[in-house]
């Protein structure tokens, strides 16, 4: 999942000179500009077959997967995304990391379930690296809190209650181990919207 929703946290900041505010404005477009870059180049695009196929479970959490968590955690983090599953970077199997916040540390979930879903559903802006590095969005309606099940990198159960983004972000990337993105659940009008901002571009030179 991209990170709108952490972006548009309250900071606190000293007092900065309108020469100190221009020059950190530039500074952040210039680091988003590189963020989407990079998702563009590291992370799968739509209409990618990769990301439309169910993933396989997991059987033996060996160093294989700890390496791929680690490649994973890598690309989300220079991408600027709070979530990413293993589908994404083409890898068909059952894991997908993320971070609560910005600042949180990265989590990984191998063979993730939601054993407890909230009755109370809510809708918020989502988007997605896979969907033109995070560019498009559109709202969707997920559970407030789940509870979410699986293993961990050393192959231990883990359990996590989580509530707000987090479960958000949780039910977003376990949908991409389903072969399930944000267009499918969304309202029809914004799916042919976003459809319409995905149709193929023409291909620039490398650059
Ligand atoms: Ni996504």
């Amino acid at each position: 999942m991209a990170d709108a929703d952490i972006e548009t946290e309250i900071e606190t900041e000293p007092e900065l000179t309108p020469e100190e505010e221009a020059e950190r404005d530039r500074i952040r477009e210039r680091e988003r500009r590189e963020h989407h870059a990079m998702a563009m180049r590291l992370v799968r695009q739509y209409p990618d077959p990769a990301l439309r196929v169910a993933a396989t479970e997991i059987s033996d959490v060996d160093d294989d997967v700890r390496g791929l968590v680690e490649r994973m955690a890598d690309i989300m983090r220079r991408s600027h995304g709070v979530g990413l599953a293993a589908p994404q970077i083409g890898v068909l199997r059952r894991v997908f990391v993320y971070r609560a916040g910005a600042d949180d540390p990265v989590r990984a979930i191998i063979n993730p379930e939601i054993a407890v879903r909230s009755e109370e559903r809510e809708v918020d802006t989502e988007g997605c690296l896979s969907l033109l590095g995070g560019e498009v969005t559109v709202p969707v309606e997920r559970h407030e809190r789940v509870v979410a099940r699986g293993l961990d990198e050393s192959g231990e159960p883990v359990e996590v209650e989580a509530e707000g983004l987090e479960a958000r972000v949780i039910q977003h990337e376990l949908d991409h181990l389903d072969g399930v993105l944000i267009i499918d659940r969304t309202s029809p009008e914004q799916r042919r919207e976003a459809l319409a901002k995905l149709r193929p571009q023409p291909v620039l030179g490398p650059t």
